[in-house]
């Protein structure tokens, strides 16, 4: 068809087939990439563009619908503010209030976004938050929680009504009656003045830590170095490039939940015009792996082929198609003909390792981790015994049991996972990828391609989000298989069904615990029993579920003698079955631990009469003692023992309840009430947690540092941002070493060919472990600018210095008695004047300790008691996460990690049928929080200085993942009495708990009764 409509105010012609979508004519004809593809059916709201004015969904719509009418998009809006001799109006107030109340994380959905709140604005100049989370209502955001986002709304509706907008600046300090216990009032922000119409709270509150003092760059709200471009959309992902010949890769998936392929014809799809290569398993070497991406040796079995001849889940892979266009690879997969020989399937973890349950894993390739044990089906085992827990419990005046259960979830990022191969000049095989990892992707690859790992280069682009589903080699090797075989570039990217049926999810887990207690409220012993659902693979299978443990169990070590000596146990069995395969997902084991364990505190405090936050600090691990699993357990390898230097727990809760107003609420029974509405009951909740930081021993993390003439300097890093604002922390980290504004710190991440090794994003570890690595390179820089800056300074007249008395600030190099160089002199005489040399550093970092972050988690919700429904209203987080580099990017993690675990907590579940396969291939099935749906957010951070890093740092990725499920259950029992202990707490599960809780009752009344 010939079609034409106006985009961005030019005309566009272009000649396609009558199915081709708008998005793909946008994106694969006209090469407009900030509009984006999350899904195909038209519910991510990644790929809006303003038709006519009005937001609409680009990959639901035929191009054809668009034939004479308008289009715009946000490469439409704004330039850079400084683009040379050429004087640009800068960016529009939209982009400029999402870059500058840290809206912005992966930046995916921010071109979407920004157009519909475009569209809000033309015909709402002045609306209100209610209308804001409205517009906003079709786009999904995986990242953010949409509170910085509708700030950023609210804030540039009132720069173009023309109103004056405050500064985002400066910490907002926590008010010192925060710390008078839980009776103090919650923290208000003074009221807006009248100059000041809207105000936006995008900052946290924190406590100051006094080591800080004085800091320039480390500690501020520095706009995310990546954010420009984001918001304007350009091409910076991992799919927005087009090359010349490029194909499209496409995947069959198998439709068994355990079969044999007994035959497989592909001379029909081969025949098809158009298609380059069809692959099967003879076709490809047979080299087992893991697609877990972790460093060498990898922790967990090898039981993974690119193609194999037995199917292990529904969707698992059955051949790989390139071909000219997508509709021709779709077509070939249609032409494969395959004869299956289906076999018993194991869905039911617990029935995995019955005796005759079916083998999935019999290859004689199978290599064994640990305690694996494919025979059994068993992916991993763990025993942990920590002290004398049998006479813990001989010692208890009661024991509490318990079982709990957590689903599979997903991380849903909106960018789905997506890879570009190609050969380079040099025959070297180039991977652009979305990957948290890309040396290990490089690594783990090299066998399973058969080339050596140096001829092998892998590229990774800006990311749209990954939570852990990429820190897995889950489809280079399908795109790189193909280039190979046809020698062109492949693009291979997963649909939203092929992300939800053949990506990787959390573990679902069932839980017994079983706890000894002092009528006091000491815990004398504490006991988890762990059944973990590997699926198909074992990929993580080890090191997710000792992470449960590792984490959830070493919170409370009881208290009194148990204190010094406590007896924990963690044993678990992870079993394989025959659905996808689990994985990484943020948090890593340690969300499903504390569900069972912050559920029972619960269950425990009320059965006591105890106040659940004093019962819970009572026990609980206090810095200056050990980490008990740090004695016993680390990720496969040998324990060594790891004191806990920083705790800001105590203060975590303090905070927290006075936030939420805890003490005005929880004993309160009017409060519990709702008037006029009898169904209604308020609850409200609490959960303690922790986390870690890195993987001590093992993970490393490497940074290089050189300066430019004008004293700019190029930071290059192996560490991974997926939106999560690393490189932002990172070069701040350098800049406050090197006395410079952030914009003076260009900062690359990551390409293996040229950034140095870093074990990639997860564990919490980047702001930590490659920090350190950063702030090392660094210092060898200062040292370098130091001696030199000496040298030049002895030209003139003054006083002899010495290079460590050299102070280096605002771009310049200082004597003590006010002499100064400035960096770009120091550079210019370095590289052209004398004794010349590159100033340059490089540092790498390993830590010896894993030091835990820290928050108190509470909830507030309604409970609607004849249908079940909850509504979470209000969830504040008080974190200790050690000092904090950027109050932005760190509260935005807090926000989006609280929203994902709100999901898990109330309505994300992954499920199958008794044939395995999958109810939830999309996101109508599948919920996520949109920005209408969500409560209030509110976060805190307690501040402590960590020694172990120079600027005193602990993680803040993950732990936000980890009390909210648990608090909001705690929240539910509060308001109702009903003891939900399967997550998520779904309407259906609470009005059953409800039920049975009241048919209990009655029997307890009326024993006669049935
Ligand atoms: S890509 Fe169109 S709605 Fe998801
Ligand atoms: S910032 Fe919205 S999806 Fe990442």
């Amino acid at each position: 068809m010939k079609i034409s409509f106006q985009v961005n105010g030019k005309q566009a012609e272009l000649q396609v087939p009558g199915d081709t979508t708008l998005l793909g004519a946008l994106r694969e004809h006209l090469g407009v990439y900030s509009v984006k593809h999350g899904c195909e059916t038209g519910e991510c709201g990644a790929c809006t563009v303003l038709l006519d004015g009005a937001p609409v969904n680009a990959c639901v719509m035929l191009a054809a619908q668009a034939h004479g009418r308008s289009l715009q998009t946000v490469e439409s809006l704004g330039e850079h503010p400084e683009l040379g001799w050429r004087t640009t109006a800068g960016l529009h107030p939209l982009q400029q209030a999402f870059v500058a109340t840290g809206a912005i994380q992966c930046g995916f959905c921010t071109p979407a976004m920004i157009l519909a709140a475009l569209a809000l604005l033309r015909r709402q100049p002045n609306p209100s938050e209610v209308e804001v989370r409205q517009a906003l209502s079709g786009v999904l955001c995986r990242c953010t929680g949409y509170l910085k986002p509708v700030q950023a709304i609210l804030r540039a509706a009132a720069v173009l009504r023309g109103e004056a907008v405050e500064p985002i600046d400066g910490r907002i300090p926590a008010p010192p009656d925060l710390f008078a216990g839980p009776e103090a009032e919650a923290p208000t922000l003074p009221a807006a003045g009248p100059e000041l119409a809207t105000r936006t709270s995008v900052m946290p509150q924190i406590r100051v830590a006094p080591e800080t003092e004085g800091w320039q760059s480390v500690g501020k709200p520095e706009v995310k170095v990546d954010a420009l471009k984001l918001a304007q959309g350009k091409p910076a992902f991992a799919a927005d490039l087009e090359m010349r010949g490029m194909l499209v890769a496409k995947v069959l998936h198998s439709p068994h939940a355990h079969a044999r392929i007994r035959s497989i014809d592909v001379s029909e799809a081969r025949a098809l015009p158009g298609v380059a290569a069809v692959l099967t398993w003879p076709d490809l070497p047979r080299v087992v792996y893991s697609t877990a991406g972790q460093s060498d040796p990898i922790p967990g079995p090898l039981d993974t082929f690119s193609l194999d001849s037995k199917l292990r889940f529904v969707g698992d892979r059955v051949a790989l198609v390139a071909a000219e266009t997508e509709q021709i690879a779709e077509e070939a997969l249609r032409l494969i003909q395959v004869e299956y020989e289906p076999l018993p399937a194991v869905l039911d973890p617990g029935q995995a390792m019955a005796e005759g349950a079916p083998r999935i894993h019999d290859e004689p390739e199978y290599v064994n981790f640990a305690e694996s044990d494919p025979t059994r089906n068993l992916a991993a085992e763990i025993r942990v015994d920590i002290g004398d827990v049998e006479r813990g419990f001989q010692e208890a005046d009661l024991v509490v049991e318990g079982t709990y259960a957590v689903p599979k979830v997903q991380q849903t990022s909106i960018e789905p996972h997506v890879v570009i191969t190609y050969w380079d000049e040099d025959d070297r095989l180039v991977i652009r990828t979305s990957t948290q990892v890309p040396f290990h992707v490089r690594r783990q690859l090299a066998p399973v391609l058969g080339l050596p790992l140096k001829r092998i280069r892998v590229i990774k682009p800006r990311i749209g989000g990954g939570f852990g589903g990429k820190q897995e080699v889950l489809i280079e090797d399908v795109a790189a298989h193909l280039t190979i075989a046809t020698g062109r570039p492949v693009r291979f990217e997963y649909t939203r069904a092929e992300e939800f049926g053949a990506s990787r999810s959390r573990h679902p887990m069932r839980f017994r615990m079983k706890t000894g207690l002092l009528r006091d409220g000491t815990i004398t012993a504490n006991e988890m029993h762990c059944l973990s659902d590997t699926g198909a693979y074992g990929c993580h299978a080890l090191t997710v579920a000792g992470n449960t443990g590792h984490k959830s169990m070493a919170l409370y070590v009881g208290d009194g003698a148990y204190r010094k000596s406590p007896n924990i146990r963690f044993h678990a069995d992870v079993v394989y079955t025959n659905t996808p395969p689990s994985g990484a997902y943020r948090g890593y084991g340690v969300p499903q631990g504390f569900w069972a364990v912050e559920r029972h505190m619960e269950t425990i405090a009320r059965q006591l009469g105890l106040d659940p936050i004093a019962f819970r600090l009572k026990n609980a691990v206090r810095a200056g003692e050990l980490q008990p699993f740090s004695t016993s357990w680390s990720e496969g390898r040998e324990p060594r023992p790891e004191t806990i230097h920083t705790c800001g727990l105590e203060e975590c809760a303090q905070q927290g309840a006075a936030a939420i107003g805890w003490a005005g609420k929880y004993s309160d029974p009017q409060w519990h009430q709702i008037k006029g509405s009898p169904h209604l009951r308020r609850g409200i909740g609490v959960a303690l947690v922790m986390q870690g930081t890195a993987i001590p021993y093992l993970d490393m993390g490497g940074a290089s540092l050189k300066i430019n003439e004008d004293g700019s300097f190029n930071l290059l890093v192996g560490a991974t941002d997926l939106g999560t604002g690393s490189d932002t922390v990172l070069a701040q980290q350098a800049a406050e070493v090197l006395g410079v504004p952030l914009e003076d710190i260009l900062i690359y991440s990551s390409d293996t060919d040229f950034t140095p090794f870093d074990k990639g994003a997860y564990a919490s570890s980047t702001t930590y472990i490659s920090g350190a690595a950063v702030v090392k390179a660094a210092e060898q820089v200062a040292e370098r600018i130091r001696i030199r800056a000496v040298r030049m300074l002895a030209k003139e007249p003054g006083d002899p210095v010495l290079p460590e008395q050299i102070r280096l600030a605002e771009r310049r190099a200082w004597a003590p008695d006010g002499r100064s160089v400035s960096l770009s002199e120091v550079a210019l005489n370095a590289l052209h004047h004398e004794d010349q040399e590159q100033i340059m550093g490089v540092g790498s970092y390993v830590s010896p300790v894993a030091p835990p972050p820290f928050a108190a988690q509470f909830a507030q919700v309604v409970v609607d008691v004849q249908t079940g429904a909850v509504t979470v209203e209000q969830l504040v987080m008080a974190v200790d996460s050690g000092i904090i580099v950027n109050p932005l990017t760190a509260s935005g993690q807090i926000e989006g990690g609280m929203t994902q675990a709100l999901g898990y907590a109330v309505c994300e579940e992954m499920v199958y049928d008794q044939d395995g396969r999958p109810r939830e291939l999309d996101f109508r099935d599948y919920h996520i929080f949109a920005a209408q749906e969500m409560p209030d957010l509110q976060t805190l951070f307690v501040e402590t200085f960590e020694p172990s890093h120079p600027f005193g740092v602990k993680a803040v990725a993950e732990i936000p993942m980890d009390g909210v499920a648990p608090a909001v259950g705690n929240a539910v029992l509060d308001a109702c009495g009903a003891a939900v202990n399967e997550a998520p707490i779904t309407p259906e599960r609470l009005w059953r708990a409800l039920r049975d809780g009241q048919r209990t009752a009655e029997q307890e009344r009326d024993p006669a009764q049935p």
